[in-house]
């Protein structure tokens, strides 16, 4: 091979160039939800208008309350016309789409439902002489794995002649005992192959990106590692708060909402080894090593690798906001975390002694997510400053959200001519918004076509989400026995509470300012 060869990869060829999947009806559990209303129905009307869902596609929306076909057709109109992605509506084609919908009233464990719903499904499929089907569990999780079990009962886990499969939404489970029970429950009565677990990250453009921008070119990998770099950091973080939704947080807190999940993805898409092929295993075998190789927080060390925080009233955007313990459904001397810092170590030789500083809050002062890689500062400090301090390291920032682009900071000569020379950091930057001038699709409707084409890579396997909680358990565990810090502890619009920047202070290192 010369230099200039690259190896085609015989496997990646062609794949995804056909982007339509097999006519199929999508079986949506839970469809009178927020899920449904905001992110499903709008996401895939989205699709219908690009053309990118085949002929003889169908929803079947099943919830318990009692509803119409063409009730829960409108229904769905005033969801797409408030949430969908393209405006306004355009008349034909949400008429187009909306024909192929249907409810189906049940309650979940009601095995007479399932007999509705196959006997819906069976004349659906008659019209179109296709028998593909996909579930969606956008219920609360509670029901999961009541319907999978009802599905198994009622033969819906396989049809004869055509794919079946399954996708579950996030939280998939709240504790490690808790994700192995539901794995296993629905290993029962589906294959691995048929499960697609959901992570709304992964279908975010920016966070492919991360594989594309590492993976693609060359010039980055090599200095992708311990040698190269001092740190990395991984900020998520919202401006919002719980919306509403004081019930479940105050059982998930930021550890179960935000970091088990979309963190680790983050992480590992950031730290993992090239796959061999950009098939869904050979990129899943890769992201799992990483978790696997992620040093354990014991729980003896649970208190001081992490830093808590909960918000309390402030001000964002010139908005006065309540507090987390004012927000509805939330005990008033409420002990959840809306607010983490941690630092961690994946114990493998690329990053050996690098830590990884990852911060999530609710409530402060901006929504941004990012990673930034903070490189070493050369060897040798050839250039004086002024006032004797060192010159800014090199810095590049992966803006996943939402001004998506990607930075690298670098140290400029200022010009002129005076004895002393001066150095200011600049940045090299692109933006998505300016280097394509096109709105990225919404995650849901990349891992919904994904879905319906049965591609799972980015989709998290079972081993995968195990990882994650395997990391997750002990610190959650770790904080149960001795005092909760004293919250609330930062002000809403602000960057946390103190103790997240002596943490990080502590190793000579500060948090990036955003
Ligand atoms: C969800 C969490 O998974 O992700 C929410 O439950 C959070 O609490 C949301 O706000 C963030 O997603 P995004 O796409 O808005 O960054």
């Amino acid at each position: 091979m010369t230099i200039e060869e690259t190896v085609e990869n015989p496997l990646r060829v062609g794949m995804r160039s056909q982007r339509t999947p097999e006519p199929n009806t999508l079986v949506i559990f839970g469809a009178s939800g927020d899920l449904t209303q905001r992110k499903l129905v709008p996401a895939l009307y989205d699709l219908s208008l690009e053309g990118s869902l085949p002929g003889g596609f169908s929803v079947v929306g099943m919830a318990r309350r009692p509803k119409t076909h063409s009730e829960f057709r409108s229904e769905m109109k005033g969801a797409v016309v408030q949430h969908s992605r393209t405006k306004p509506l355009q008349p034909s084609a949400w008429d187009a789409f909306a024909a192929n919908i249907y409810y189906c009233q049940a309650e979940f464990n009601d095995p007479g439902g399932y007999v509705q719903l196959a006997n819906m499904l069976q004349k659906i499929e008659s019209e179109t002489g296709c028998h593909n089907r996909l579930y969606y569990l956008a219920t609360p999780p509670r029901y999961y794995s009541e319907i999978a079990k009802q599905l198994g009962e009622a033969g819906l886990t396989a049809s004869d002649d055509g794919w079946t499969r399954i996708i579950v939404e996030k939280p998939f489970g709240r504790d490690l005992a808790s994700a192995a029970e539901l794995n296993r429950t629905l290993l029962s009565v589906f294959s691995e192959d048929q499960i697609y677990r959901i992570d709304h990250y992964l279908g975010k453009d920016t966070v492919q990106n991360i594989l594309v921008f590492r993976f693609a070119n060359g010039i980055f990998e090599p200095i992708w590692d311990r040698r190269y770099i001092d740190h990395v950091q991984i900020t998520m973080a919202e401006s919002i708060g719980i919306e509403g939704r004081g019930g479940y947080y105050e059982r998930a807190g930021v550890i179960r909402d935000i970091i088990q999940n979309h963190a680790l993805q983050l992480l590992s898409l950031a730290a993992m080894e090239p796959p061999a092929t950009f098939e869904p295993d050979a990129v899943r075998d890769e992201k799992v090593k990483v978790l696997r190789a992620v040093r354990p927080i014991p729980p003896e060390d649970a208190q001081e690798s992490t830093v808590r925080g909960q918000y309390g009233p402030g001000v964002i955007s010139g908005q006065q906001v309540a507090g987390y313990r004012e927000e509805d459904k939330v005990a008033a001397g409420s002990a959840t975390e809306t607010y983490l810092a941690l630092r961690l170590f994946i114990d493998n030789w690329r990053w050996a002694g690098v830590p990884f500083y990852i911060r999530s809050g609710k409530r402060l002062p901006k929504r941004v997510t990012e990673i930034a890689i903070m490189f070493r500062q050369p060897p040798l400090a050839l250039f004086p400053t002024t006032d004797g301090s060192r010159i800014e390291p090199n810095v590049l920032s992966i803006t996943i959200q939402p001004d998506e682009g990607i930075s690298l900071k670098f140290g400029s000569k200022v010009p002129g001519t005076g004895a002393a020379l001066s150095i200011r950091p600049v940045e090299m930057d692109f933006r998505y918004g300016t280097s394509f001038g096109v709105a990225a699709p919404d995650a849901y409707e990349r891992l919904l076509l994904d879905s319906m084409l049965g591609d799972a890579t980015l989709f998290t396997r079972r081993d995968e989400v195990e990882a994650a909680w395997a990391f997750v358990n002990p610190i959650t565990e770790g904080w149960t026995n001795p005092e909760p810090p004293s919250f609330p502890n930062y002000e809403a619009g602000t960057w946390g509470p103190d103790e997240a920047d002596e943490f990080i202070q502590r190793d000579g290192r500060k948090w990036r300012r955003l």
